[in-house]
């Protein structure tokens, strides 16, 4: 008889845990450990105390989500890519622009591939000021919006590769930083192709490996360095002062 009267509660516990919507988990006892807190990247968690009280304001800062890094931190994108991955150690002062000019020194080989990847990058951004042929007359120029452009082949013709990464990394005079635009990986690629535009814009000659043929073998491009493979990390990265932002 007992368990005559218990069956009918039992079929009604059974019929209401379940539903008709297929998507339903049903009924959930006790839920607490069904669901983890969803934790979104870029919510604003720490939200006054005044709003919120002061337990649960402090409970949200504790809260890890999307966080800025430490200071100091350097973003590790494989042993390859180190020497693109370091803050950039020289300030934006004369001094420090004189240094890199004799201190810095490409990462990069130079070769077939680095030299075209250069010029996408030179073709795409710097053409509108410095020209095709980098005589510092691209349209910008011409119609007269920025004036003094200095042409590679004449008054830059020497200016060394530390140089030309300190003005794409700080600017110089009207040209603006190229730091957020251009990865430095795409800056010293550029300045492979500014190296070619220093000797007229003849593309040295390369094997079929793609790698640069001597100047004196080939007769292309001469003072031409042909570097040495293993790209170590800049001169003058120990420092690795100021700023982190490049
Ligand atoms: C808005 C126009 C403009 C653009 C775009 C521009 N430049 Fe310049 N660039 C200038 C001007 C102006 C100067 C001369 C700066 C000075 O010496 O006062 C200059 C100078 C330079 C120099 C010589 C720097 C030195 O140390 O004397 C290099 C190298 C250079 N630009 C490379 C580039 C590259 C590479 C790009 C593309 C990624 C680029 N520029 C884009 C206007 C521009």
């Amino acid at each position: 008889m007992k368990v005559l009267n218990a069956l009918p509660i039992a079929v009604a516990v059974f019929m209401t845990a379940c539903t008709t919507d297929p998507n339903s988990p049903g009924l959930e006892y006790m839920p607490d450990m069904y669901r983890s807190p969803a934790v979104e990247a870029y919510v604003d968690y720490g939200q006054e105390a005044y709003l919120v009280g002061e337990d649960v304001a402090r409970a949200q800062r504790n809260t890890p989500s999307s966080r800025k890094p430490v200071p100091g931190t350097i973003p590790f994108r494989g042993e390859d890519q180190i020497a693109f991955s370091l803050p950039y150690p020289y300030a934006q002062t004369p001094e420090d622009y004189e240094r890199a000019g004799v201190e810095l020194k490409s990462p990069l080989v130079t070769n077939q591939a680095n030299i075209e990847a250069g010029e996408k990058v030179y073709t795409a951004m710097c053409t509108q000021c410095h020209g095709v042929e980098g005589k510092g007359d691209g349209a910008l120029s011409v119609n007269g919006h920025i004036a003094g452009i200095p042409s590679y082949v004449d008054k830059l013709k020497d200016l060394p590769e530390g140089k030309m990464y300190h003005t794409l990394t700080w600017g110089k005079g009207l040209m603006g930083s190229h730091a957020s635009q251009l990865s430095q990986r795409q800056r010293w690629e550029v300045i492979e192709y500014i190296k070619v535009l220093q000797q007229g814009g003849e593309m040295p000659e390369f094997d079929e490996n793609g790698v640069l043929v001597p100047a004196d073998a080939g007769g292309g491009a001469k003072d031409e360095p042909s570097k040495p493979a293993a790209p170590a990390a800049p001169v003058g990265m120990e420092g690795m002062a100021a700023n982190t932002d490049f």
